[in-house]
């Protein structure tokens, strides 16, 4: 009885949920980016051997980081492969001469006593032994850790601008006076900014899966369904797909005027777009696209259209604008005035966008106030919105490298972005 009330009440009030497949299958996505090859260890040693290099030029006696995205990109050594605690494990590289007066990386990982022994398990690629010194648990660590910079009598340590703060001061504390411990300069920052054609490989099949299992996933949406469904719908077809650490935010109508979202679980209207902007992780490379897109029965208003056209227009005219050797603000500053000239400039409130590779969002940044330079390798987001509360909000979002000959190639282009109407994902 009550599951004829239930179907009864279905075919009245919500009949487009009686004909829904209730667990569709994204498989077929697994297939996408099953060829594509994580990091080799041998390219984990060039880039150490480089930082070491720069180290050299720089003057500086050692690099440290804390377990992250910067110890992951020379180390293997990410926030998930040892998570942080009060107790501080720490990636050192030391540059130093081989016997053919190169200058090469050391490495070494300061280590709680009690925990080396998980600690010396972890894949950490190198060209020599890495050393593990050990503090035990009534020992300064920083102590023990600036005692395992050979050498060290003068200069500078460069450490991780994301390094917390009492490890940074520990550091300090223990090098004295004589020394400074600094946040590693741009010519460092810029070495894992600068994407290697490897690292662009992954990022491209990242970005073109997370589009294509938001064009999957749309495939399944209708007029009805809730916020909340619509992102599950995406996070399966991104987990189907095979990227970990998937996020997913979907807005529909007004509440796509809230950049982050709103709380509350609109079902989705004739009259709104829905906005999903979704990423997730592939050899540990973060992807990211946003789409505000009609279903087929959408009824969308005019003027969201004409707003959703400019967006459109301001995507694309920044693309064009970013080459090797430009200046990130004149990259959000194109968007920018064309949304104004559009009329919406008011609309537009946050910066253009986001570096990206092993971070979701690092440096550097698109946006006004910002004078760094792009330069071959880098990667952006590309993702100008325009935001009336309460009435409409409209993003679109696609990731880009700067090629190695100084032009922007949109990472999801291999799968046919941008999209060109509401319509057309
Ligand atoms: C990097 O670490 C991951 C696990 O965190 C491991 O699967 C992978 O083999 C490691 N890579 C290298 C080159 O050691
Ligand atoms: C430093 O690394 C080089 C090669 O990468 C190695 O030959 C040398 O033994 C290492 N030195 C120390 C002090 O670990
Ligand atoms: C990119 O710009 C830098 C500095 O402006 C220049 O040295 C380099 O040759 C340029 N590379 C390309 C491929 O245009």
């Amino acid at each position: 009885m009550a599951v004829l009330l239930s179907v009864l009440y279905l075919l009245l009030f919500d009949p487009a949920r009686l004909f829904r497949n209730p667990a569709p299958d994204f498989s077929h996505l697994a297939s996408h980016c099953a060829h594509v090859q994580p990091i080799p260890a041998d390219s984990f040693v060039a880039r150490q051997d480089t930082l070491a290099r720069t180290l050299h030029e720089l003057g500086a006696a050692a690099y440290i980081a804390e377990p992250g995205a910067n110890a992951a990109f020379y180390a293997n050594l990410s926030g998930s492969a040892w998570h942080l605690s009060e107790r501080p494990l720490l990636f050192i590289l030391t540059p130093s001469v081989d016997d053919n007066n190169r200058i090469v990386a050391n490495i070494s990982v300061l280590t709680p006593s009690f925990e080396a022994t998980r600690a010396k398990l972890l894949p950490l690629p190198s060209a020599a032994d890495v050393t593990y010194p050990e503090w035990p648990e009534d020992a300064d660590p920083y102590q023990v850790a600036v005692s395992a910079i050979p050498g060290l009598k003068s200069g500078t340590i460069f450490i991780d601008g994301a390094m917390r703060t009492f490890v940074a001061d520990g550091l300090q504390k223990a090098v004295g006076g004589g020394h400074k411990v600094v946040s590693a300069p741009v010519e460092v920052k810029r070495l894992r900014e600068r994407k290697s054609t490897e690292e662009i490989e992954i990022m491209k099949c990242a970005n073109e899966v997370t589009l294509l299992s938001i064009r999957a996933a749309a495939e399944e949406m209708y007029i009805g369904i809730h916020e909340s469904e619509a992102r599950a719908l995406v996070a399966n077809a991104l987990t189907s797909a095979g990227l970990k650490d998937v996020s997913v935010i979907s807005l529909f109508g007004p509440n796509a005027a809230l950049p982050h979202g709103s709380g509350t679980d609109r079902t989705l209207a004739k009259e709104d777009f829905v906005l999903v902007d979704c990423g997730g992780s592939l050899h540990g490379y973060v992807s990211d696209v946003t789409r505000t897109f009609a279903l087929e029965d959408s009824r969308i208003p005019a003027e969201h259209l004409d707003i959703w056209m400019l967006v459109w227009e301001a995507q694309g005219i920044a693309l064009a604008t970013a080459f090797n050797g430009t200046i990130t603000a004149d990259v959000d500053r194109a968007a920018r005035v064309t949304i104004e000239t559009g009329g919406y400039g008011e609309y537009f409130t946050h910066r253009l966008g986001h570096g990206i590779g092993l971070e979701g969002h690092e440096s550097p940044y698109l946006r006004g106030g910002s004078d760094d330079i792009i330069l071959t390798g880098h990667s952006f987001s590309d993702e100008p919105g325009v935001y009336i509360e309460g009435k409409v909000g409209v993003r679109l979002e696609d990731c880009f490298y700067i090629d190695e000959n100084g032009r922007p190639v949109l990472l999801t282009a291999g799968v046919g972005a941008p999209s060109t109407t509401p319509w057309d994902i």
